[in-house]
């Protein structure tokens, strides 16, 4: 996927010295690391209001053996995309659902993130939640769902499991324990991950689009080295991209501070921005430029200029912006929020200065982004491939930027470093028999991981059928990779379908080309092929799976009610998988 993704970062994955003998495990399962932003707050509000501490670990680095020895369980999960768990978190999923585990000893309560513009609300939260009691675990609290980052109920939450805690009559856990489960995660640790990113070298960068289009998307490779990243085609590159640095210069003077000032690095959950030095102060700079969004700014940070303004005029201004409830609910304040970044805000209230380390505080992370890998490791194992398409849009008369889309176009040169990682994505996977025929359909930058795809299959000498719709607005503008799809078509390697929906009066899509060839596509799932999409999750997909509805009652004689069902059925049995982003 391309990310327009809501979270970062993991903390340390060890267990740390105060908390090791804790009773209290937070259990965390994240696809970004919000989840473990909130085990982090709920960590610190512990230990400052209660003076308990507690262990935070993630769902992949839970050893099962050790529920014997739990007494409090809080659960932080969120849910990914159409309603699964977080990636990693997916094993301990499976592991609970197929073992019914005798959990009677324990008490427990679940947080569940989600986002309410997916279907399936906050389903891995309330999965776990089920999970836990019909292993008669013992609920303190209803499970409370939270959609997107509203930290007034991540908050309300916190707080409510604090007051609860010291009245449950915990005992000390011993240490052997704890032993073990350090010993299990220093298992689990690659030498390059989302902890300690690859600072790899751009080697290729080359342009898929005609200047002058309105699109523009880049074709970009990075050196892998001695870094020994490993990928199967269908993961996604994550990189770990730096705001500019024109605007991180013109907040450092809006803040009238000096670049070079030191501040203490910011929570251990930023240990992937610093590789494997951890030094325990870095400089201003260096903070604003790799650790902190800029851009997607949090109320919270309107309060604390509210409380430092000086000037009455901008004082009552942010009173009335934050007069009532939050940003989801508060449409001048979303849309506020959306607009400016934080030199706007900074100029706009000029009177406002709290101290550094509390604007800091009050700023979201500066997120990874990830992006479908182009490129197969059977075919080339010395670099890994991308393709990028340009985020560069117009808001409300101002103009906006994909951060890591524009940090790969206009701020890395060929040679530079840049951070990156693999990012599993076991929902897109080729199918396991090589000689099972594939369709592919992927318009714009959906491409990406079928050319993974292709090459891997030719590099198998796979004898499965492929065939791939790609779709874009002009043949000669932004036809992505169209020498070599056309060199495969060429070859017989592929048979290929395009798209071009802005050479015609009428606009033709891949959907369109798919129902004009219902009947081969009819056949490949007949013969038990899989069908793949790639791209836009808003429309695109939608429509796609329609007509894919549609020739299934026109040429497979199944019913028109009938036909949701059968393709939830090739979902389920991963004949039809998605990888596609909003
Ligand atoms: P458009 O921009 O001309 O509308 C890649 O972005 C291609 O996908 C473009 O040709 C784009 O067309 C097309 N596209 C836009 N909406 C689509 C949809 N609902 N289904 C399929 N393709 C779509």
């Amino acid at each position: 996927p391309v990310g327009q993704v809501q979270e970062v970062g993991k903390k340390e994955r060890y267990v740390r010295p105060n908390s090791a003998s804790s009773p209290i495990l937070v259990l965390v399962g994240t696809e970004y690391g919000l989840s473990h932003e909130v085990a982090s707050k709920l960590e610190d509000e512990l230990r400052v209001h209660a003076n308990l501490f507690v262990r935070i670990v993630d769902m992949e680095e839970y050893e099962m053996l050790n529920f014997e020895k739990e007494q409090l369980v809080l659960i932080i999960t969120s849910t990914y995309g159409d309603g699964v768990p977080p990636t990693t978190a997916r094993p301990f999923f499976d592991y609970l659902e197929a073992n019914k585990l005798d959990l009677s000893h324990i008490q427990f309560c679940v947080l569940a993130l989600g986002d309410r513009s997916y279907p399936l609300y906050c389903a891995a939260g309330k999965l776990m939640d089920s999970l836990f009691e019909q292993c008669g675990a013992k609920r303190i609290q209803q499970r409370v769902e939270v959609d997107q980052e509203d930290w007034n109920v991540f908050d309300r939450w916190i707080n409510s499991t604090v007051a609860m805690i010291p009245s449950l009559q915990l005992k000390e856990s011993d240490d052997d324990y704890l032993y073990e489960v350090a010993k299990s995660f220093a298992a689990q640790a690659g030498k390059h991950n989302k902890k300690v990113p690859y600072s790899s070298k751009l080697l290729v960068k080359r342009l898929l689009t005609k200047l002058g289009g309105d699109k523009e998307a880049f074709h970009l490779e990075f050196e892998l080295g001695d870094s020994e990243l490993k990928w199967i085609p269908g993961d996604s590159l994550a990189i770990l991209a730096h705001n500019k640095s024109d605007e991180v210069k013109a907040v450092i003077a809006l803040l009238k501070l000096a670049s070079s000032l030191k501040i203490n690095t910011p929570s251990s959950h930023y240990q992937e921005k610093l590789g494997s030095t951890n030094p325990s102060q870095i400089t201003l700079e260096h903070a604003l430029t790799k650790c902190y969004d800029l851009h997607n700014l949090k109320p919270e940070l309107l309060t604390l200029l509210k409380d430092h303004a000086k000037n009455q005029e901008e004082k009552n201004k942010l009173i009335e912006l934050l007069k009532e409830g939050t940003s989801k609910t508060n449409e001048t304040l979303h849309k506020f929020l959306e607009v400016n970044h934080l030199v706007d805000v900074l100029k706009m209230f000029s009177s406002a200065r709290p101290p550094v380390n509390d604007i800091l505080g009050a700023l979201g992370k500066l997120l990874p982004r990830y992006y479908s890998i182009a490129s197969s490791m059977a075919h080339n194992d010395k670099t890994v491939s991308l393709c990028v398409a340009i985020v560069r849009y117009q808001l409300y008369g101002t103009d906006r930027v994909g951060i890591a889309s524009t940090h790969m176009s206009d701020r890395l040169a060929i040679g530079d470093q840049c951070s990156i990682y693999v990012n599993n994505n076991p929902d897109f996977r080729l199918p396991e028999d090589p000689s099972t025929p594939i369709l592919m359909i992927g318009p714009g930058t959906g491409i990406a991981p079928f050319v993974a795809f292709i090459q891997e299959r030719l590099k198998q000498n796979a004898t499965g059928e492929m065939q791939l719709y790609f779709g874009s607005r002009s043949s000669s503008l932004d036809f992505l990779y169209g020498p070599e799809l056309k060199q495969y078509e060429a070859d017989g390697a592929i048979k290929l379908y395009t798209a071009f929906s802005r050479e015609t009066s009428k606009k033709v899509y891949v959907q369109d080309r798919l129902l004009e060839n219902a009947k081969e596509v009819a056949e490949l799932i007949e013969k038990g092929g899989h069908i793949y999409v790639c791209g836009d999750a808003k429309s695109m997909a939608p429509d796609v799976h329609n007509t894919l509805k549609t020739i299934l009652t026109q040429h497979l004689s199944i019913d028109a009610a009938d036909a949701e069902n059968y393709l939830h059925k090739l979902e389920k049995s991963k004949r039809y998988q998605k990888d596609t982003w909003f």
